[in-house]
């Protein structure tokens, strides 16, 4: 018998996309499948951890002995981040749409002979779930994802210090292969000192499974177990 490293420990993911509603018919949307955050519950729970996975519209089924919640737009997935605070770990692989439209109209917007010209779509700012997170008195240790098509390791940095994070996983999402719905990917963790350990391309269950174990380590040597 021997007890998981996270054994007792409270894990929280982000996962998907969000949905930011236009009008009743409508949204505003990305190409995340879920597939790197549902492997990434997966991997948690095989280090033993009550595992919640917050998930934007996605069409995969629940991982064994994840706990789950569905969410649509960023807002509510902020909302569905809070109240399971507090907690031990909090991964952000969720694609978070950064705008939303500023109205959402309640009745479908349809073509009229004023907007012949086209229409214009006013957006405003969606809150950052994992700064907010970040910044709790109560803060879990936070991993966040970087997706880039370009400068990754620079961006994936200044997201790390701006967020002020633990982790960051950089993601080169310029690559078809990996990615945004890929079956595969291939990533770059990088630490506040901004050590970097590469991860090759391989299934998202099996990068879940090693970036899990060195998230582990890192939070374990973190909080001085
Ligand atoms: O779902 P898949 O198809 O498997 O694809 C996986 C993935 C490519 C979506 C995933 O690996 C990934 O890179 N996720 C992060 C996508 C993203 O939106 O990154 P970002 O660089 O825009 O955001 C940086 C970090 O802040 C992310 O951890 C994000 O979850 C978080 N964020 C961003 C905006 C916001 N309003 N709130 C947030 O919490």
């Amino acid at each position: 018998f021997t007890t998981k490293a996270l054994t007792g420990k409270r894990v929280v993911i982000t996962a998907g996309p969000t949905q930011e509603n236009i009008d009743p018919v409508r949204y505003i949307t990305n190409h995340s499948s879920g597939k790197m955050g549902f492997a990434l519950a997966e991997a948690a729970v095989e280090e033993g951890a009550e595992v919640i996975l917050i998930s934007g519209p996605v069409s995969l089924a629940t991982p064994d002995r994840v706990e789950r919640i569905n969410v649509v737009s960023a807002q509510d997935m902020l909302v569905a981040c809070e109240s399971v605070m507090p907690s031990d770990i909090f991964i952000a692989v969720a694609a978070v749409a950064d705008f939303r439209p500023q109205v959402v109209a309640k009745q479908k917007l349809k073509k009229q002979p004023d907007n012949e010209q086209g229409l214009l779509l006013e957006l405003v700012r969606n809150p950052d779930i994992l700064a907010t997170i970040a910044a709790r008195e109560d803060r879990p240790f936070c991993v966040g994802f970087a997706a880039e098509t370009e400068n990754l390791l620079e961006y994936a940095e200044k997201k790390l210090k701006a967020k002020n994070l633990n982790l960051i996983v950089a993601n080169d999402v310029s690559n078809p292969a990996i990615g945004f719905n890929s079956d595969d990917n291939m990533i770059t963790l990088v630490d506040r000192e901004l050590n970097t350990t590469r991860l090759a391309l391989t299934s998202k269950a099996k990068i879940a499974r090693r970036l899990m174990e060195l998230i582990t380590s890192y939070y374990l040597k973190e909080t001085h177990h």
